[in-house]
């Protein structure tokens, strides 16, 4: 998703700028742009494409100490580089007004925005009015406009014409702004994050504290309708009501958000391997053998009010949602507890019952997904008790949650997510197991889970262990088009999983269903070339599980059986065999991504993809 970075201080503002793009490359983005302020005036480079694509137009040197960065990810208009940012524009002053205290009777601006300004054309028509016409598709370059007609028209600050400007604005937005002969830079947000990062006699300030890490470790969070005035010495926030706001400056904890990829070709595969440490991290001081059960203190919710709770929510969105999936069916068959997950955003807009006694629980990587959010302050809105499992440390969904559950799973770079929805497994088997044993699981049976979970770090290694056979499988269906994956109830979340990672990083076309709806309807498409992979836990289900696999065969559909059953049928019925360790059916989940998410990665890798930032995608979507 779009990235922000700035900077104003004694550094040359372009290689600061231009190492904070190369941080945020991972987020996802489509063209990227600088403006500098150099000698008094604003210069501006911008180009669709890879950060290469902007590297080839800048000169040798820039001077300039202060400036404005941005990596765009599509939303109004295609990429390409009028609409990439930063947004110049020239405003010029109102015949009426005098001139002769305004001697360039023009006004400039540059300005880069993630999110969406929804009243754009509202917005574009009061700049219609006034001969104003954007150049480019975007509803960026409006917002910049329309700062610009303020200031010209009132003769306000920069800080008070952005002002002005977004108490008209209905969107989301972070936003980096500034204004030639002056190394201020002017920042806000509402909904879009940007942490201010705090220098000796410099200052930074991004969409993503990874982009801030080599610079500084002292930062402060923008909040929604916070504006922020940057200069090298330092910062003042007020609220849009034109209110000064106290911050307080936390210190980064760099490990947790610094990104290396060290020897691999891939973030990906990096992440992929690195599954058997995050989820001890995960893991890690959570398991109690002494009343068989889990603790996780970062609930705040005691025994009786954990006891009290009728039902369980789970929301998120993509993978977080399919995790989620698996959540619900893990809680209501531990802890008998009903529970369910629906992708957040939906949620949101169905005017949702929100009830005393539900525990409602917002699931994400980044804890800035924009859907995600939403559905928390809409929950909290009505009084619902919320808590949240998050990867990101001092994430805005982490901040804004009553309590919750960090992952421990490290920063996750690729866009497609591995070892953060594992992680987000493993809390939810962690939760299950407490909520089971303050119900009525026995201690022998807490203790047969504790020991299972103690056990997952291993198992997954020898899972990982099978990569070169999976590989070969890969290989031999990366020129399908199109592919199905199908599994019964708890094997259904991760059959949609496993789709999901094949459609993001190959592009092959994937679909998931239960496979009991086989015959409702897709089994018109099964044919000698499309292959479907079936999700065969050892479980009570396996018997019926294996019709579908008849079902398929009998159709000549290429079949592969990814499974943990020893049965002996399986290989006989499929073409390809992925094997998983056999373990506690709580684990079913976690020990069979593993195998999914390296058949995708192969198929993209034998297909030429760009693994860790595939077309389209962005990596924290902080936009609706
Ligand atoms: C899939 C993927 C996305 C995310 C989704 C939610 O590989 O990465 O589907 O899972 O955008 O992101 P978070 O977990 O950051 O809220």
């Amino acid at each position: 998703m779009c990235g922000i970075i700035a900077y104003t201080g004694k550094q040359t503002a372009s290689t600061v700028l231009l190492q904070g793009l190369k941080q945020l490359e991972y987020r996802g983005y489509d063209s990227a742009g600088i403006s500098v302020l150099s000698r008094g005036k604003l210069r501006t480079w911008k180009a669709a494409g890879k950060l290469e694509a902007l590297l080839h137009l800048l000169p040798t040197k820039i001077s300039g100490k202060s400036g404005i960065g941005h990596t765009r990810w599509a939303t109004h208009g295609a990429p390409s580089d009028l609409n990439a940012h930063p947004h110049s524009v020239t405003v010029s002053l109102p015949d009426d007004q005098n001139r002769s205290n305004n001697p360039e009777s023009t006004v400039t601006i540059s300005l880069v925005h993630n999110g969406i300004i929804e009243n754009s054309e509202q917005l574009l028509q009061q700049l219609q009015d006034q001969q104003l016409q954007p150049q480019s598709e975007t509803d960026s370059e409006i917002l910049a406009l329309t700062i610009a007609s303020i200031k010209s028209q009132q003769s306000v600050s920069l800080l008070e014409a952005c002002r002005l400007a977004l108490l008209q604005v209905h969107g989301t937005y972070g936003i980096a702004a500034m204004e030639p002969d002056s190394s201020d830079i002017i920042l806000a947000r509402n909904g879009s994050p940007v942490i201010i990062g705090i220098g000796e006699g410099e200052m930074f300030a991004a969409s993503d504290a990874s982009a801030l890490s080599r610079h500084t470790r002292e930062v402060t969070h923008l909040e929604d309708g916070e504006l922020a005035c940057l200069t090298p010495d330092g910062y003042q926030v007020q609220s849009l009501n034109a209110q000064p706001s106290i911050k307080t400056a936390i210190t980064l904890d760099v490990q947790s958000i610094n990104h290396q990829l060290g020897d691999y070709a891939h973030f990906m595969h990096k992440e992929i391997l690195e599954q058997p440490a995050t989820i001890a991290r995960t893991l890690s001081g959570r398991l109690d053998h002494r009343f068989n059960t889990s603790h996780l203190g970062g609930l705040n919710l005691d025994a009786r009010e954990l006891l009290d709770i009728k039902r369980i929510k789970l929301l998120g969105c993509g993978s977080a949602y399919y995790a989620a999936q698996s959540g619900a069916d893990m809680i209501e068959s531990l802890a008998r507890i009903p529970g369910d997950a629906e992708p957040a955003a939906e949620f949101r807009y169905r005017n949702p019952l929100i009830e005393r006694d539900t525990l409602y629980i917002v699931v994400s990587q980044s804890g800035e997904t924009y859907d995600t959010l939403a559905a928390a302050r809409e929950i909290k809105r009505k009084g619902g008790k919320l808590l949240g499992i998050v990867n990101s440390v001092g994430s805005t969904i982490a901040r804004e949650v009553d309590g919750g559950v960090y992952m421990h799973a490290g920063p996750e770079v690729s866009v497609a997510s591995t070892k953060a929805y594992s992680s987000m497994l493993v809390v939810f088997a962690l939760l299950a197991l407490q909520l089971a044993r303050i119900r009525d699981l026995s201690p022998q049976q807490g203790a047969h889970i504790v020991q299972a979970l103690e056990d997952l770090p291993q198992l997954i290694e020898e899972t990982l262990a099978q990569e070169e056979m999976i590989k070969t499988v890969a290989a031999s269906y990366a020129d399908v088009s199109s592919a199905f994956f199908v599994g019964r109830t708890s094997a259904y979340p991760i059959a949609l999983e496993g789709a999901q990672k094949l459609k993001e990083i190959s592009y092959i076309h994937a679909e998931a269903y239960p496979a009991s709806e086989l015959k409702h309807g897709p089994l018109a498409l099964i044919s000698p070339t499309t292959p479907t992979l079936v999700v065969l836990p050892d479980n009570d289900l396996l018997e019926k599980s294996l019709s579908a696999l008849e079902e398929i065969k009998a159709r000549q559909g290429p079949l592969i059986a990814l499974t943990n059953s020893p049965d002996k049928r399986i290989p006989k019925l499929a073409d390809h065999v992925l094997k998983a360790p056999q373990c506690h059916p709580i684990l079913h989940p976690m020990v069979m991504a593993i195998p999914l998410q390296l058949f995708a990665y192969h198929c993209a890798l034998a297909l030429g993809r760009d693994v860790d930032q595939p077309r389209n995608l962005a990596k924290s979507v902080t936009v609706e």
